[in-house]
């Protein structure tokens, strides 16, 4: 195995490197899980300090004009930079469950699509109940979800044939949450134009992590969280993304006063407002918007390709050493093993999954306490944040998986998992 100096040397020498000291780092510890929720930028703490006590503390509802009101439509604004949306396509607030609901809603019923949501085995389970939820609503064939026979993934000749026997409205996640796995969004995107669909792309564990050009690569609809690797606290407002072009026609079905033409004239009849802007609804939580802005602020200075290149090169790094170190002792690799077809984490599995997170987590003398995350029913998930996640850090996780199986100290903990994994 490569010598920890030599892995170090790699750390010295990346160009991200001094982005770590801008996150809080609890001392002896490895996060590999910002791929769940990411790390609290430092900036976050003294931002929403000065909100709490002056804001709200002295200004109270002053604060509204002075610094709220504006709030998510600036952030909106710099948030269009990341994925290369135009004025007006892209709206930040409720989250991403609704967002699926919302805007799944509104094309069913605008019948610029066949009547009919489809989605894939590898989808994240709330968009395959916010889609059977709809499904019983508006009577509609049943949900039909694409089956590859296993998880890890997407066969593209089998998605493009559903578009072509049943087209209608498709709801994907760009990058799978099990294994990583990442769609040819273009190709798709062109494919589901050229036969009557539509294809509503769940960006939740691609924003912030794989560069994502909505313009070049055609998508209409574009959805996500902000809490997993652009840092936005536990429960940040989602994204919502829909293109100029699709926009005309579709109407929110959550007719809230701050998706009205003129919230503040408090007129009994709704009359939505233009664009994607009748899309809010109620009140926008400013706590936790003003939480958004550190973590895009640095991933706009960093830039998406000096992120998306050290995370390809720390995940080759990560699977180099899971095959040769890990897989010998009945770890099996989870993820594409090609860097184009995968997002920023890797997952693995063993049969004694859980409880090997468990020891990893509980750490011993010699090691630091190394947080990654667990997903039923065996698989391991090493989250990696480039702005955060050091060479060290994956070699420390490969090391310690390694001699938790080979002393079997796993079989110590407890094989009944927890709610929050
Ligand atoms: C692909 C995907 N969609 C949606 C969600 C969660 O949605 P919400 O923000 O509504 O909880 C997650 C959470 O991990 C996810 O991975």
């Amino acid at each position: 195995m490569i010598d920890i100096e030599d892995v170090k040397k790699m750390d010295r020498l990346d160009p991200l490197a001094p982005f770590r000291k801008q996150f809080y780092n609890a001392a002896h510890e490895i996060y590999l899980d910002g791929n769940s929720l990411g790390k609290l930028p430092i900036a976050a703490i003294q931002l929403l300090e000065n909100t709490i006590s002056n804001q709200w503390g002295k200004q109270l509802i002053q604060s509204w004009n002075e610094h709220w009101l504006e709030l998510p439509k600036r952030l909106a604004q710099k948030y269009s930079l990341l994925l290369n949306a135009s004025k007006g396509e892209l709206i930040l607030g409720e989250s991403t469950s609704v967002r699926i609901y919302q805007v799944l809603f509104a094309l069913i019923e605008s019948g610029k699509y066949p009547k009919q949501l489809l989605t894939d085995e590898l989808n994240f389970p709330t968009d395959l109940y916010v889609m059977q939820a709809l499904t019983k609503q508006f009577s509609l064939h049943e949900l039909k979800i694409i089956k590859y026979g296993q998880e890890i993934e997407a066969e593209i000749s089998i998605l493009k044939k559903a578009m072509e026997d049943s087209p209608g409205i498709f709801c994907l996640s760009l990058v799978s949450y099990k294994s990583a796995y990442m769609y040819p969004m273009k190709e798709l995107n062109q494919w589901a134009a050229a036969h009557q669909s539509i294809i509503v792309w769940d960006l939740s564990h691609a924003v912030g992590a794989i560069e994502i050009d909505l313009k070049s690569t055609e998508t209409q609809v574009a959805l996500g969280c902000t809490y997993k690797y652009m840092n936005g606290g536990p429960g940040s407002p989602a994204f919502l993304y829909v293109s100029n072009e699709l926009q005309e026609g579709l109407k929110n079905p959550i007719q809230g006063w701050f998706g009205h033409q003129k919230p503040f004239d408090f007129v009994p009849q709704y009359e939505a407002a233009q664009g994607l802007d009748q899309f809010y609804n109620g009140t926008p939580p400013v706590l936790s918007l003003q939480a958004i802005e550190p973590g895009i602020d640095l991933t706009l200075e960093a830039g998406m390709n000096t992120i998306r290149k050290k995370s390809v090169l720390q995940s080759e790094f990560l699977i180099g050493l899971i095959q040769s170190e890990l897989v010998p002792l009945h770890y099996q690799l989870q993820s594409p093993e090609q860097s184009h077809l995968r997002g920023s984490h890797v997952a693995l599995s063993h049969p004694a999954a859980w409880q090997i997170c468990q020891a990893l987590i509980k750490g011993d003398r010699n090691t630091p306490k190394i947080i990654p995350d667990f997903r039923p029913p065996h698989f391991i998930r090493l989250g990696i944040t480039p702005l955060t996640t050091r060479f060290e850090d994956l070699w420390w996780v490969v090391i310690q998986l390694k001699s938790i199986v080979e002393s079997k100290v796993y079989l110590h903990f407890d094989s009944q998992k927890k709610n929050v994994t």
